[in-house]
């Protein structure tokens, strides 16, 4: 075998590799996976939001056609609740049937299991559960006393005396912002299989992380971490709603008491009530700033809600510590205990609401101010970390504007609102800054040298729908110095070892280091055996611990300028979006195909979080309202215009990777630049999402953009 020198197989652009098996209906999804003796469980959930079981009348359920077994808090087996799992504390709503308690409507209550999933919707649906019920508390507002800083995260960072910098500026802004809640919506709704074999547990699952999901199912049912095998080969969509979750946990418990494999899928309105969502947040943004534009206060304090279970902090004061420094600058996060499902990460979390207040606040201060939103940012442009002092791996927030000013065509732009007409419409344009965390996780991966001259790579990473199996297919042919062909990247398998999951944009980070040196160490070898692959094969296998424990502390962040241009009807309230342009600076590029679509897509979040998504839930009954994608509005096709990703060259000096993720950055920034081009259209600032019809007419109506 020769490992002659191929071109590059990094930054150029390559197809999907399983693309082919999920257009032809080849590629198996978790609840495509067929065994002898299946059976299915179906959830039931409370229908009242705060109280106790009184009472599960399964008996006349037990008697319906193909019903096998009813779960509840009264007849299933005590699990384990007090773990820490991989990524911490678990969710104590995964730990399903444990007691009477119901913290939240939607709760889990039972699960009914029967030999078709007709049969198991129908008595789940028949299924008679009694409640003493108790008064629920669901109201989310910025003025709740019970309010607390969690003692989680870092819950406050603060340097100098922002009330006495805010009294010496020239310009002072002081406005509250508010988003809604916010669901993930992945196509495919979760769904898990498990059976029992030989003496291992086996899941066939959904998710971000199956050495996540292994290790909580090893701990929560006191098994032998190696007796437990998850695997997530295909996964229609993530966005942060796919880790540990109750149907896992139910699928297994129920397994186990048949002694037969158990299927538990989710229905569309199940996903909205159990599997997390992103909390909304009301925000204060305090600035002040000098004539020039020079920030001398920088305020940022956020509210946002968590369940009674589990304290959750929706980090969005945090991309202020990265892009804007100030004489005295002070963030902080508060939440309040409702009685509502855990919120969790969705997609750039944090970030993506973070930036709708602090971004929009930035567009108010450069009007106030006579200034260009560019030229403010830049005047504030920190040469360290604002808070941390410490250097950036790479910053080039600035390049992303110059690049995307160019191409938007905003030299030409009138800065005065309300000064573009077509017809019934208002036109306006509107910028933001991007940026999000790029770091890395430890993780092991596996190379091997075939007897057949082919490598396999196996890691327990997951393609969410990113194209992580295709980057680490080139991340590995680049390495080896042979075609991507000759590679086959084996992914979501818990078998495979511990490593970082899909999440926090840092999986091809973390993953294509382990892949990297997996395969330098495997090209050593193999140039040592003078290129002979013995009849077993040959396989290297890292862990990247001790590589990451020494990367120097730096700021590492990837960073991007956010264009919009929209139209607006007032005498409708209706807002089309009319191009988007996202210029970013996410370091190498490892495929340019699936990144661009990456970043396309969180733009498109970008539009349906400025113009459509929006959860409610119905105060008296503590339920949603229209949980399903017809009720919640996603950004549908006719919505999304031209969206254009690009990216400028972002090296990343000492780091011995150089990639950055392009997961979540495309949504951050993505809605205020579109708010502040609906504020140049109309001359109306809005600092609640989403930007509905009735928000428009309601400002025109006050004569606020006239
Ligand atoms: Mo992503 S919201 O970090 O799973």
């Amino acid at each position: 075998m020769t490992t002659t020198a191929k071109p590059p197989a990094v930054g150029v652009a390559h197809s999907r590799v399983e693309g082919r098996d999920k257009v032809t209906g080849a590629a198996r999804y978790a609840s495509e996976h067929h065994f002898e003796q299946l059976a299915h469980g179906w959830f039931v959930l409370s229908t009242v939001a705060r109280g106790r079981v009184r009472a599960v009348d399964d008996e006349a359920v037990r008697a319906m056609p193909g019903v096998v077994a009813v779960l509840h808090h009264g007849n299933a087996p005590h699990v384990a609740t007090d773990y820490v799992s991989f990524l911490g504390p678990p969710d104590p709503t995964c730990a399903v049937f444990q007691n009477d308690r119901v913290p939240h409507a939607g709760w889990p209550v039972a699960l009914v299991v029967a030999e078709t999933p007709e049969q198991a919707r129908e008595a789940a649906e028949a299924l008679v559960v009694e409640y003493d019920e108790e008064a629920h508390d669901i109201a989310f507002r910025a003025d709740r006393p019970d309010a607390y800083v969690p003692d989680q995260g870092s819950p406050v960072a603060a340097k100098g005396d922002l009330d006495a910098e805010l009294a010496a500026s020239a310009v002072v802004l002081d406005a509250t912002y508010s988003t809604p809640e916010q669901h993930h919506s992945a196509m495919e709704p979760h769904a898990a299989t498990a059976r029992w074999d030989g003496g291992r547990l086996e899941v066939f699952d959904s998710n971000q992380g199956s050495m996540w999901v292994a290790d909580e199912l090893a701990k929560m049912f006191s098994l032998d971490p190696a007796s437990v095998r998850v695997r997530s080969e295909h996964i229609g969509g993530a966005f942060g709603s796919k880790g540990m979750r109750p149907h896992q946990a139910a699928a297994v418990m129920a397994a186990t008491a048949l002694d037969r494999p158990v299927r538990v899928a989710l229905t569309r309105r199940q996903t909205f009530a159990i599997t997390g969502y992103r909390s909304p947040t009301t925000q204060r943004v305090r600035l002040g700033a000098d004539h020039d534009g020079r920030l001398r206060a920088f305020g940022h304090e956020v509210l946002n809600l968590t369940s009674t279970l589990r304290p959750f902090v929706e980090t969005s004061a945090a991309l202020g510590r990265v892009l804007y420094d100030a004489e005295a600058h002070h963030t902080a996060h508060r939440i309040v205990e409702l009685d509502v499902p855990t919120p969790t990460w969705m997609r750039a979390p944090g970030e993506a609401p973070g930036s709708f207040a602090v971004e929009t606040a930035l567009d108010e201060l450069a009007e106030r101010l006579g200034m260009d939103p560019i030229a403010l940012r830049a005047r504030n442009e920190p040469a360290v970390g604002p808070l941390s002092g410490l250097p950036f791996s790479s910053r080039d927030l600035l390049g992303c504007f110059t690049e995307g000013a160019r191409r938007f065509g905003w030299a030409d732009r009138d800065p005065r609102p309300r000064t573009r007409r077509e017809g019934r419409w208002l036109l306006g344009t509107g910028t933001a800054a991007a940026t999000y965390p790029s770091g890395a996780a430890p993780s092991t991966a596996s190379v091997t040298a075939e007897p057949d001259g082919g490598f396999t790579v196996r890691i327990s990473a997951a393609d969410v729908g990113t194209g992580a199996r295709t980057a680490l297919t080139l991340v590995a042919a680049e390495v080896l110095g042979v075609d991507p062909a000759g590679v086959t990247v084996r992914i979501g398998d818990s078998d495979f070892g511990p490593a970082w999951v899909a999440g926090g944009s840092m999986g091809t980070r973390s993953w294509a280091w382990a892949v990297t040196s997996a395969a330098e160490d495997l090209r050593d070898q193999l140039a040592l055996r003078g290129q002979d692959v013995p009849p077993e094969g040959l396989t290297a296998r890292v862990d990247t611990a001790r590589l990451l424990a020494e990367l120097a502390k730096k700021e590492r962040h990837s960073f991007g300028a956010q264009f919009a241009e929209v139209a607006v009807d007032v005498h409708t309230g209706e807002v089309r979006v009319r191009r988007m342009l996202g210029v970013f600076a996410a370091g190498r590029i490892v495929n340019p195909l699936t990144a661009r679509s990456q970043l396309v897509g969180g733009m498109t979040w970008g539009i349906s979080m400025a113009l459509h998504e929006e959860a409610v839930r119905d105060p008296a009954s503590g339920r949603h309202i229209g949980a399903d994608l017809a009720g919640y509005h996603v950004a549908a096709n006719a919505d999304v215009p031209l969206v254009e990703a690009d990216w400028i060259d972002d090296p990343v000096p000492g780091d011995p990777l150089g990639i950055k993720g392009v997961g979540e950055l495309g949504i951050v920034g993505a809605a205020a630049a579109i708010t502040n081009a609906v504020w140049h259209a109309t001359g109306v600032r809005h600092r609640d999402l989403p930007l509905r019809p009735d928000r428009v007419l309601r400002a025109e109506e006050a004569g606020q953009g006239a």
